[in-house]
């Protein structure tokens, strides 16, 4: 009998840079104040790429080698990156092929990946999918955002809530069951209206008007994006655990994406789990857009188990959302 293809996670990196940006930092930057930041959102601190020429390829890179080093393999190895991002390098081309490049992953091809915050999730099944056609050993899959480069240092809706950041896994055939198991993956356009970058785009290429304008930067219209977010989080959290006839209790780990602690409280506890449960870094590296994900499975894999059921999920500017459920193999 020839035997599932499962697409494991048998590798974690990550990267963050050392320049932190507190809440004391933004106070004397905009009108806001540590007590709000920290009980409106659950965020502290957060990690800022600093540095002429540095863009998001540099986070991807040093991230990817940590993972090839803890995996003992080399980079020409790889055969395909996916790059989940919404801050790449440039327009194009993509920050995959940049960050392939620097690493001599000469026998990869590589894309990148725009759904915001849940683009870890879509990039993970998307890679999944590559190893369990069976055509593919290695794909590197990669959550980074330099949101530093598109937020508005003088708009304290959005500034007190964004960090930089790279997370990545590695994904192999395994025939023993563990791996990713399912995923659910949802996206709703008319949320772009709440969550996205004005110009840039074709819509409204660069121009004196837009940069006067700041309209490169990120602009959230923060309540509608938390309600929906609260409950398209959960929803589907709730939905993957139901249709794999799981509880709460079968779950060893919730790796929630970190934009605001309140909508992660939330999901858990709509899923019936413990706070112990739950993987939580939101204080110190604040929301970073694709990577908040890989790099809370990067902190927390000396304490993943062989054989622990857990579950990704995200919410995110498109909207996108999803959920998905892992079984862990190393
Ligand atoms: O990762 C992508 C998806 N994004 C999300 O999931 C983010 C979802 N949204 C949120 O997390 C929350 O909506 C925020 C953290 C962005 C805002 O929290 P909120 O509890 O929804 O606050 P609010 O926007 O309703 O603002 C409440 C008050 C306002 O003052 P008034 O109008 O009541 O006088 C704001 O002007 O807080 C004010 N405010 C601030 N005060 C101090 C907004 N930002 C700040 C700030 N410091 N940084």
């Amino acid at each position: 009998m020839i035997k599932k293809i499962a697409a494991a996670i048998t590798a974690v990196g990550g990267y963050v840079p050392p320049d932190k940006l507190t809440n004391f930092d933004l106070e004397k930057m905009v009108d806001t104040n540590d007590e709000w930041i920290r009980t409106r959102t659950g965020i502290t601190e957060r990690r800022i790429l600093k540095g002429e020429g540095l863009a998001t390829s540099d986070m991807v890179v040093p991230a990817v080698k940590d993972l090839l080093h803890k995996r003992g393999i080399e980079a020409s190895e790889i055969d395909c990156m996916i790059v989940a991002t919404v801050t790449p390098d440039m327009v194009f081309p993509a920050t995959a092929n940049i960050a392939c490049d620097k690493l001599g992953a000469k026998n990869a091809w590589g894309f990148d990946l725009s759904a915001a915050c849940s683009g870890f999730l879509y990039a993970v099944t998307t890679g999944a999918s590559l190893i369990e056609s069976g055509r593919y050993k290695k794909v590197v899959v990669v959550g980074a955002d330099k949101m530093s480069a598109i937020v508005d240092y003088t708009d304290r809706n959005t500034c007190v809530l964004f960090g930089d950041g790279a997370g990545a896994v590695l994904l192999e055939p395994n025939f023993e069951g563990y791996g990713v198991l399912d995923s659910i993956l949802r996206s709703d356009g008319s949320g772009a209206q709440y969550l996205h970058m004005k110009a840039g785009g074709s819509l409204r290429p660069a121009s004196i008007e837009t940069v006067t304008n700041k309209e490169h930067n990120i602009f959230q219209d923060g309540q509608p994006v938390f309600k929906f977010a609260v409950k398209g989080m959960a929803d589907v959290s709730a939905e993957l655990l139901e249709r794999n006839n799981l509880t709460g209790d079968d779950i060893a780990w919730l790796v929630p994406h970190q934009a605001n602690k309140r909508i992660i409280d939330a999901t858990a506890n709509r899923m019936g789990l413990n706070p112990e449960k739950v993987m939580l870094n939101i204080q110190r590296y604040g929301n970073t857009t694709a990577a908040t994900i890989p790099l809370c499975l990067w902190e927390w894999k000396h304490q993943i188990n062989k054989g622990d059921l857990i579950v990704l999920a995200a919410f995110g500017g498109g909207f996108t959302w999803g959920a998905t459920l892992v079984k862990w193999e190393y």
